[in-house]
């Protein structure tokens, strides 16, 4: 699996962003992770919005308490998160709402590799790295 993120890091880090940081910013990285999870797993049919959003609000069993990316970053990704343990607020996640967001690779996938390992147990695949921002996209309020 760490082989993995060096070569998914190497295959996006080729792409270069616009300067302009938006939701179209965010739809070519979602795209990229979708050619990515297409090459690991050729029976992918692309990504899903609806299988972001129940990955986004899943709650897992973390040292007996109930923790889901919605914990966070709250049910609503357009709205401002609170950490759950710091209590300190945190950014919209919705690129339609933070510009900033989805646009720089190696801030998503750090964020990606820690968040996931911190709620999963693992990174998360790329397939569902893309299901997640192709579901962020579809929030705009
Ligand atoms: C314990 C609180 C917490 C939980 C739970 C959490 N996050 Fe985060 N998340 C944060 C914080 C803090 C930041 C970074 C602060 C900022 O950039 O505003 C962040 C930022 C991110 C970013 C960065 C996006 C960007 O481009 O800036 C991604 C991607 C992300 N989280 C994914 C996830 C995923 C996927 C899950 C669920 C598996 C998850 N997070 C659960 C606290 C959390």
């Amino acid at each position: 699996m760490k082989k993995l993120s060096y070569i998914l890091a190497a295959i996006l880090s080729v792409t270069a962003f616009s300067a302009q940081a938006d939701v179209e910013t965010a739809q070519k990285l979602a795209d990229k992770y979708a050619i990515i999870a297409k090459n690991i797993n050729p029976a992918s049919t692309g990504l899903s919005s609806e299988d972001g959003k129940k990955f986004f609000n899943r709650e897992l069993t973390i040292k007996g308490k109930q923790v889901a990316c919605a914990s966070c970053h709250t049910t609503n990704p357009a709205n401002e998160g609170k950490h759950i343990v710091t209590n300190k607020p945190i950014r919209p996640l919705a690129p339609a709402v933070n510009e900033k967001r989805f646009t720089s690779v190696d801030t998503v996938e750090k964020n990606f590799t820690k968040h996931c390992n911190d709620i999963i147990g693992r990174d998360c695949t790329a397939q569902e790295k893309g299901n997640y921002i192709a579901y962020l996209i579809t929030v705009t309020k």
